[in-house]
């Protein structure tokens, strides 16, 4: 069960009973735990309201409160807070449940389900996945898990960057530049080598420009041979994803690629003409906010046009994202859509789904927007200019770092280290990622990044793999660990506190789409973990004591690998 929707109705219902008004409860968590477990700081506000002395309010609070089994105490403190410590029996039988719950942990889902979709990686054609669509794959596979598991229906979707100028420059550039056994051998750096020549090369030669307009006319036009060099190069870029997918453990649900969209664009530009909602202007067609009665004034305030068709007649990226959002909405009867790209975007997407909104699309967009990775010296980490790190060397890196790591840190055999060197070493990368805050940039450290202490991946993965290597060691069938849960020692009682809130925090990440919460999480519960097998002796324990550890273990475990899995990173049973 969720702990805390069910303590602020009990609390609202104690502001009813006692204070005669209806009133939000607002439940924090405590700083301190020496301070209890959670605090309400609802009456406070009341006090003008009801023209009475808060703290005197508040106690009237508590005493209705106190008669709660969930509590232990209800305290008055401070102006008018009442602090709330919950009760170890109580919440030994909530984690009872949720150790009998194997489906689902105690986790229940959410009581309104919706559609959602996620937009997410979407890389360009002919480059090579950059940092910004790592973060974008990694943020957004484990939203659409943590989604998932919250009980909503979802569609993760690769909105791949396949359509658009970049095609009529490659295949003039192929034509001309191109090498047909580099691009067997590896497909995209040939596309991207020959790319950055092509895009240099019209800059200085008007008549080449002029022969890659032509070509993308024409292949815009349906040319059969245009057509198939570009399916070419759209399949040779999809099979090398493919294999960073499959060592990110990522899966989508559709590709459906901008040029998914092409038929549907003139029809978008013609809607939007027809409903005022865009104009001509010198040629190209545009949506000028501030000429818009009803308009968002910031966008208004602005001035910054969006283009959705230019004055030869192309259109674009904005065009292609409207003509995206109808089709999810007609299609899968979507009631939200997520963008997880680059916070740098953020312009794009506003006017995006102010456009949208003036023609009157209901749907819920949302842009999951992140910072950048910044490299040791403070500055983005590249991966193209040569010299720069790509996608797949340092997923190699990680690896090998991770595997030289558990044999010199953690003793582990050569062999079992060189069997967990992706799970640990990507487990790393991904979790280094994920424990941000993912509006906020990070500065990549291989050092923090691949730890055994700390707030790091391994050192999550290593708590779990103790507590499956404690479980083997009972001889107990894990199908027949089940409690009851006793709390005594201080280490059992924070654990337990800590196991507790598991609900609450994925129905808060899946709400906010922030996996950092999740990460947060199996941060203090692998830590908590920790000192409990420190104090709490679980093999030699006597029974009663013996069956509540091991469901402490067994549910702490769970909720290791649950989360872990939540995140997209594995987590290995020996380590
Ligand atoms: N291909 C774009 C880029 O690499 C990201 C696309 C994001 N999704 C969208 N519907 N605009 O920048």
């Amino acid at each position: 069960m969720r702990i805390e929707p069910h303590l602020e109705a009990l609390a609202a219902r104690a502001i009813h009973d006692a204070l005669g008004v209806e009133a939000p409860a607002i439940l924090r968590p405590t700083q301190d735990a020496a301070h209890g477990d959670y605090q309400i700081n609802g009456v406070l506000g009341l006090a003008k309201r009801l023209k009475e002395n808060p703290r005197a309010l508040a106690e009237k609070v508590a005493a209705r409160l106190a008669g709660e089994e969930a509590f232990a105490a209800c305290e008055i403190a401070g102006p008018g807070f009442v602090n709330l410590r919950l009760s170890d029996a109580w919440i030994a039988r909530v984690l009872d449940a949720a150790l009998a719950d194997r489906a689902r942990d105690g986790v229940p889902p959410v009581e309104a389900p919706e559609t959602v979709v996620v937009d997410f990686s979407s890389p360009n054609i002919a480059k090579q996945m950059h940092v910004g669509h790592l973060r974008s794959t990694i943020l957004g596979d484990a939203i659409v898990r943590t989604l998932r598991f919250a009980g909503h229906t979802v569609v993760g979707d690769n909105h791949l960057g396949d359509w658009g100028t970049q095609f009529g420059l490659l295949i003039v550039g192929m034509r001309e530049h191109g090498s047909e056994a580099a691009l067997e051998a590896a497909p995209i750096v040939e596309l991207e080598r020959v790319y950055r020549l092509a895009s240099e090369r019209a800059k200085t030669d008007p008549a080449f420009a002029d022969a890659a307009r032509a070509e993308l006319a024409k292949l815009q036009a349906g040319d059969p041979q245009n057509r198939a060099l570009w399916q070419r190069f759209v399949d040779v870029t999809k099979s090398a994803l493919d294999v960073i997918y499959d060592r990110l453990g990522v899966r989508f649900d559709e590709w459906l690629g901008e040029s998914a969209y092409d038929e549907a664009l003139p029809g978008v530009v013609a809607t939007l003409l027809e409903r005022g909602i865009a104009r001509e202007d010198e040629g190209a067609v545009c949506v000028f906010f501030g000429e818009l009665e009803g308009a968002d004034p910031k966008l208004a305030k602005q001035k910054v046009p969006f283009i959705v068709r230019k004055k030869d007649g192309a259109y674009l990226y904005s065009t292609t994202d409207i003509a995206t959002v109808l089709y999810r909405a007609e299609r899968w009867r979507a009631d939200r859509a997520l963008y997880v790209v680059d916070k740098r975007q953020s312009g794009h997407f506003a006017q995006l789904f102010e456009v949208v909104r003036l023609l009157g699309v209901s749907m819920t967009l949302e842009h999951v927007g992140f910072g950048m990775v910044l490299g040791p010296d403070g500055s983005p980490i590249k991966t193209r200019d040569g010299t720069a790190l790509t996608l797949a060397s340092l997923l190699d890196e990680a690896e090998e770092r991770a595997e030289v790591k558990m044999v010199e840190e953690l003793g582990l055999e050569p062999a079992l280290a060189r069997e967990l060197r992706a799970a640990v070493g990507i487990g790393a990368v991904k979790y280094a990622d994920l424990m941000q805050n993912r509006t906020s940039d990070y500065t990549f450290d291989w050092d923090k990044l691949i730890a055994f202490k700390g707030n790091a991946g391994p050192y999550v993965q290593y708590m779990h793999a103790r507590c499956c290597s404690v479980l083997r060691k009972s001889g107990e069938a894990l199908a027949a660990i089940a409690g009851p849960i006793a709390l005594a020692h201080e280490a059992e009682r924070a654990l337990a506190r800590q196991l507790a809130k598991l609900p609450d925090v994925v129905h808060a990440a899946a709400a906010s789409s922030n996996p950092h919460y999740v990460a947060a999480h199996l941060y203090d519960l692998a830590s908590r973990v920790a000192v409990f097998w420190e104090h709490c002796p679980v093999l030699d324990a006597e029974p009663p004591l013996r069956a509540s550890r091991l469901a402490l273990a067994d549910l702490s475990r769970r909720q290791l690998a649950r989360g872990l899995g939540l995140l997209g990173i594995d987590a290995p049973e020996r380590m």
